[in-house]
């Protein structure tokens, strides 16, 4: 009898929980030592070679990818700025017309899940066919854009060498995508800490750091893992009313609304200003609009509330922040301007 009653209970609460999706508890905050580099992941459709990263180099670099001759990927996406474009709120592409975003950096991008601001493309492959054709970018079509490098002998050259067919629009992504994933970067303070080096990181980034993976900074659930990303789509606040609705204006739903994905934070005191929108003009400015908890926003993920940390505090985080810069990777020849 009395079983028979529990079962009545049970049986409905378990099917009830089977029709949910499972509620995760938070995770753990990692322990920093615990965030070494993984191994770059590679498409067995387009295997890296020295010589389609060679070629991948001279395309990225290259202005003559554009309509007007004027604008390379590496004019938004500038080594010296851990390839952003450096101090653009939005972009400026050929003929000098302008995009409503702000240039991500480029760092470690072999290992994004989802590309562009609201996670649109999902490789390498497809995302560099967005800029090399989009009108306010590099603007060409796609066989102008073949024609053009068809009549570079040296292109003409390497095209056949690399993937035995003259240059088109798809090996032109292919071989930039190569390129794309020869860009790592593992020698900031942060890294040499994680390597065992006890003074690599200042007093300040210290506090930083663990501030950054408590539960009261509460930045390690989206900006997860060595790579400071989830890859996920996150409303962090930052507008009650979103000029751009990010996420939402692919899925069409209201609540993808003010969505964008959580960016890496490698390299980013190199990479001003911030946001989606270029809004931010200071990593300072960042860390008060996550102190305050944002703007009032219904899509604004849980973990956005009020932080109560002190001017102190605030300033140890941008310290912790300052060490995820790597000195070597922007000046590191493999990936500057062959000669
Ligand atoms: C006119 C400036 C401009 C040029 C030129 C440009 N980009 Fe970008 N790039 C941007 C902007 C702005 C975004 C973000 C756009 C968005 O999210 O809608 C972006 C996004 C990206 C991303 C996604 C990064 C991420 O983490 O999501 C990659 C990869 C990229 N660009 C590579 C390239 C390559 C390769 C080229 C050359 C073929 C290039 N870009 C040319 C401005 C530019
Ligand atoms: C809910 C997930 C989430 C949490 C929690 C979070 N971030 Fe972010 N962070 C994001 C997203 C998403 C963006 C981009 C938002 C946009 O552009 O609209 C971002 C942007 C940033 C940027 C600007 C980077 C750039 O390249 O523009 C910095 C710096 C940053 N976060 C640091 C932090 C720090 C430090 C904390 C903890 C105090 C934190 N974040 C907490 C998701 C999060």
């Amino acid at each position: 009898m009395r079983v028979g009653r529990w079962l009545l209970v049970l049986v409905p609460l378990v099917l009830l929980g089977l029709e949910r999706p499972p509620v995760l508890p938070h995770a753990p905050a990692p322990d920093p030592r615990a965030l070494v580099p993984r191994v770059v992941p590679i498409p067995p459709d387009n295997p890296q070679t020295p010589a389609k990263v060679e070629l991948g180099r001279r395309l990225f670099y290259d202005p003559r990818l554009s309509l007007d001759g004027k604008v390379a990927c590496a004019s938004c996406h500038r080594p010296e700025f851990a390839f952003s474009d450096g101090g653009n709120p939005v972009s400026v592409g050929v003929f000098g017309r302008e995009g409503t975003r702000n240039a991500p950096t480029l760092t470690n991008v072999a290992f994004r899940r989802r590309l562009f601001w609201e996670g649109r493309s999902p490789r390498l492959e497809l995302q560099a066919v967005g800029p090399l054709t989009a009108h306010h970018e590099m603007g060409m079509e796609p066989e102008a854009l073949a024609r053009r490098l068809s009549s570079i002998p040296e292109y003409a050259r390497a095209f056949q060498e690399v993937f035995g067919e003259p240059p088109s629009l798809k090996n032109v992504a292919f071989a930039l995508a190569a390129f794309e994933r020869t860009l790592l970067s593992y020698n900031s303070p942060f890294d040499r800490f994680v390597a065992g080096d006890d003074r690599a990181l200042s007093p300040a980034a210290l506090r930083g750091m663990e501030l950054f993976f408590s539960e009261r900074g509460d930045c390690f659930h989206c900006h997860v893992g060595p790579e400071f990303t989830d890859d996920e789509p996150r409303n962090t606040g930052l507008y009650t009313v979103y000029p751009d609705v990010g996420l939402a204006r692919i899925t069409g739903r209201d609540e993808d609304v003010g969505k964008f994905k959580t960016p890496t934070l490698r390299n980013v005191a190199l990479t001003a200003p911030y946001m989606h929108d270029g809004s931010k003009k200071t990593l300072r400015e960042v860390m008060e609009h996550y102190n305050r908890g944002g703007e009032p926003n219904l899509n604004a993920d849980p973990l956005i509330r009020p932080l109560g940390l002190s001017e102190s505090e605030v300033d140890d985080l941008v310290a912790f922040l300052e060490s995820l810069t790597d000195a070597q990777f922007i000046s590191n020849p493999a990936l500057l301007p062959s000669r």
